[in-house]
């Protein structure tokens, strides 16, 4: 690996003595990019080759958390440094940083900068092309710096039409990405902003609904380029399973995992969503999925992770070794207490499966009764539904959620099918499976065209139903609630919930839902995970949202936001046991440790402390996210998104 470390700064005396200074760390089960390590002997080198024992301290390894030692580690939360203040790093020491990483460094801009004349990468073509592509994910994952959700990162920087404001700033964007394609960069990186106390953050592709991957003044580690697979034909887990298995790095994308494992002949439990990144935040916070019905959550899939924690030494864990950690990282949520490198996940059989799309409007039905009838007829199936391995994915609103115009008072009433997926059936078996709902339908003279689509395997009917989704609009707060069996099981409840969401399309609203298994009926439910409990019970997932103008004040924002997360207690009534889904839920949401993490809190929050005691990693809504405030710069609460300094929180 000469071309990575091998590189002659004369200025600085680091006179070829990097050439060697990354380690070949043997070992089967490790991508080649993973043998690349950061080792004590590799860090004498950088010393002697720096000559300049600040600077090359900046590199050194965390306490082992493990260890006697870990009484000496700095335990105390500070606010992180940002640029301007005198611990900042120099720019001749971020030289130096981008030399021992190989030059993967980048000062990241905004993504719209070349819209902005004051800005030196104003650019009106490239302007014009940023422009056409904002709401397409690719745009944004390619990106070190964007995220999906331009919301939680201010606002500061959007292309027009879609520009809150007449001029650009870095805003929530962090200030500097580490490109990174090896383990030791990683460790350099962890390493490098824990011993400065920098605000790191770690991207994967940006599709956290809270805006997780974004910090004002952060480094950011960006996994994207973690691509590597491997498939096992036999492998053999630590907990006792044997069979396929594919190993994937944590840059992959759903739409690379169900591709690869088609190839191979298999499919893997990954997210409905093309561009999703399938072992980042999305196995991290439990992970749901068309498959999920039938083979349970993503993270349920994992038997083994590799991972760089916030001390900077890197681990494998599974269910033998580091127990506790794979315990965490399989549904206590991203950027908690290390950058997951790869993970070894199960590959299923490859399936064949129906999917059914079809929609409705209130003006294809008699009237709004009728309307509403057919989504109460829809509800009263769920169970059936579930109980078959199905998963269904649904709109209801009024009017066009994607053009921002689903506003109280219309009654435009519409439901979409974006997907029922039926696995392991055949189109007849699907149709029959459906009947109940449908001839309820056509009693009601609704009137529905529904598509089939099949395929012999998974990934191939799941490539025609699930079109990229829209993405980058900052016009959109969302919460999420969980909903067990036992609610469809009342007729009371069931009803309750019902009028719930007819209330919630009436006050301009909208919902988009799913009919969903987190346990699934393929497999025993593992009870050895940090998912979240409500997971296992749960045959509905409900996303509900408010939306705004793109031209919307931060008081609008603000009265929106409020609405969803108040109008939400009618849900949280409805189940006061359950909780909500991390990763597509409500920064607002009340009591959020519990309804994010359930009973597993306190022990998720007690391995916080043991492996990440300096609070290195941190993101919006994560465990441990609590003993610290964002204090934003915009016109809102503290934490209510990502720009500003991140300090301990006041008391
Ligand atoms: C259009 C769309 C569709 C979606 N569909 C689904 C779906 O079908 N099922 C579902 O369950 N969810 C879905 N989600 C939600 C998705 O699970 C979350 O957005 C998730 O956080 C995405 O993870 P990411 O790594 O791709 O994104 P990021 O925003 O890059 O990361 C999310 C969080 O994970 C952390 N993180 C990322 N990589 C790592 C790593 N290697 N190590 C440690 N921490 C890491 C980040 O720091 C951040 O806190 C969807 C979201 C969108 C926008
Ligand atoms: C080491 O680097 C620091 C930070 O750049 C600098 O202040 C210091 O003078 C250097 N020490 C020596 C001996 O060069
Ligand atoms: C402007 O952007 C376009 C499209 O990305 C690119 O081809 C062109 O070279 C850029 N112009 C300048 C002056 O950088
Ligand atoms: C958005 O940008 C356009 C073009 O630069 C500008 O004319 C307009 O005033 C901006 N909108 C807002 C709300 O500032
Ligand atoms: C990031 O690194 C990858 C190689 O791992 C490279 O292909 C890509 O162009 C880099 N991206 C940027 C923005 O530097
Ligand atoms: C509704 O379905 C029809 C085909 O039956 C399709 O042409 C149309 O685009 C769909 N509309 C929406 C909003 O999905
Ligand atoms: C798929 O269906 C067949 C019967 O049609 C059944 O034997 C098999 O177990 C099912 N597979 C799964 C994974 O449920
Ligand atoms: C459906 O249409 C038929 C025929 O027009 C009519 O007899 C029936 O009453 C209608 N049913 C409903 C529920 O509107
Ligand atoms: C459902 O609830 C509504 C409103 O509370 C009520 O009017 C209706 O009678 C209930 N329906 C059933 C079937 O219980
Ligand atoms: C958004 O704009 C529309 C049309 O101008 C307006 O009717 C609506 O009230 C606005 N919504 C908000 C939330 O500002």
């Amino acid at each position: 690996m000469k071309g990575i470390w091998g590189l002659i700064i004369t200025g600085l005396s680091l006179v070829g003595a990097l050439s060697t200074a990354a380690t070949e760390i043997l070992g089967s089960s490790l991508f080649p990019n993973e043998r690349l390590q950061l080792t004590e002997g590799v860090l004498s080198k950088i010393s002697v080759a720096l000559q300049n024992v600040t600077i090359s301290s900046m590199f050194d390894f965390g306490n082992d958390p493990t260890s006697r030692a870990v009484a000496n580690n700095d335990a105390s939360h500070r606010c992180k440094t940002i640029p301007g203040e005198l611990l900042w790093p120099s720019d001749k020491v971020w030289n130096i940083f981008d030399t021992l990483l190989g030059e993967c460094l980048i000062k990241t801009v905004p993504l719209a900068a070349s819209c902005y004349v004051d800005w030196p990468e104003y650019n009106t073509t490239q302007c014009a092309a940023v422009a056409a592509d904002w709401f397409n994910s690719d745009l944004h994952m390619e990106d070190p710096a964007s995220i999906m959700l331009p919301l939680y990162q201010g606002r500061s920087c959007l292309p027009s039409p879609y520009n809150y404001t007449a001029d650009c700033t870095q805003g929530g964007y962090p200030t500097y990405a580490a490109n990174v394609s090896t383990v030791a960069q990683i460790q350099l990186a962890v390493n490098f902003a824990r011993n400065l106390n920098l605000r790191l953050v770690v991207k994967n592709t940006g599709h956290d609904f809270n805006g997780k991957a974004s910090g004002k003044d952060a480094l950011t580690i960006w996994t994207h380029y973690l691509k590597d697979k491997e498939y096992y034909p036999e492998f053999k887990a630590t907990n006792g399973y044997v069979g396929p298995a594919i190993k994937f790095g944590s840059g992959i994308q759903v739409f690379e995992a169900y591709e690869f494992a088609k190839s191979v002949g298999h499919s893997v439990v990954g997210g409905e969503a093309v561009t999703v990144g399938l072992g980042g935040g999305y196995t991290a916070g439990g992970g749901h999925s068309p498959l999920s019905s039938m083979y349970g959550l993503a993270s349920d899939q994992v038997l083994a992770m590799q991972v760089i924690l916030a001390n900077g030494h890197f681990i494998t864990a599974s269910s033998t070794e580091n127990p506790d950690i794979f315990w965490m990282l399989r549904g206590g949520g991203g950027s908690t207490i290390g950058v997951v490198t790869s993970l070894t996940v199960k590959a299923l059989p490859k399936l064949e499966t129906t999917t059914v799309t079809f929609n409705f409007t209130v003006k294809d039905t008699p009237g709004p009764d009728a309307f509403w009838s057919a989504v109460e007829a829809y509800l009263d199936n769920f169970e059936t539904f579930v109980d078959a391995g199905t998963y269904g994915y649904y709109y209801i609103g009024a009017s066009s959620v994607e053009s921002g115009t689903d506003y109280a008072g219309s009654t435009d009433y519409y439901f979409r099918m974006e997907s029922f997926v039926a696995p392991n059936m055949s189109v007849t078996e699907t149709k029959t499976l459906l009947a109940p709902w449908f001839n309820a339908l056509d009693n009601l003279n609704v009137s529905f065209t529904p598509w089939y689509n099949h395929a012999d395997n998974f990934h191939d009917a799941w490539v025609e139903a699930f079109p990229q989704e829209y993405v980058g609009a900052d016009v959109v707060k969302t919460a999420s609630r969980l909903l067990p069996r036992s609610v469809f099981q009342s007729d009371d409840l069931r009803n309750q919930t019902f009028e719930a969401f007819k209330d919630a399309i009436i006050r301009g609203l909208f919902i988009a839902g799913f009919h969903i298994s987190g346990t699934g009926i393929a497999v025993e439910p593992p009870t050895d995970s940090a998912v979240l409990p409500a997971w296992r019970d749960a045959i509905t997932h409900v996303i509900l949202g408010s939306e705004w103008n793109f031209t919307s004040s931060w008081d609008t924002i603000k009265s929106s936001s409020l609405f969803v997360t108040e109008w939400m207690d009618v849900l949280r009534e409805i189940a006061p046991d359950s909780g909500a889904y991390m990763s597509e839920a409500d920064l607002l949401e009340p009591n959020l440790q519990e309804a994010f993490y359930g009973t597993n809190y306190p022990r998720l929050y007690a391995l916080k402390q043991k492996y990440d005691p300096t609070g290195l990693f941190f993101a919006l809504t994560a465990v441990g996210a609590e003993d610290w405030e964002v204090q934003t710069v915009d016109p809102l609460p503290y934490s209510w998104n990502n720009n500003g300094r991140l300090c301990p929180k006041s008391s």
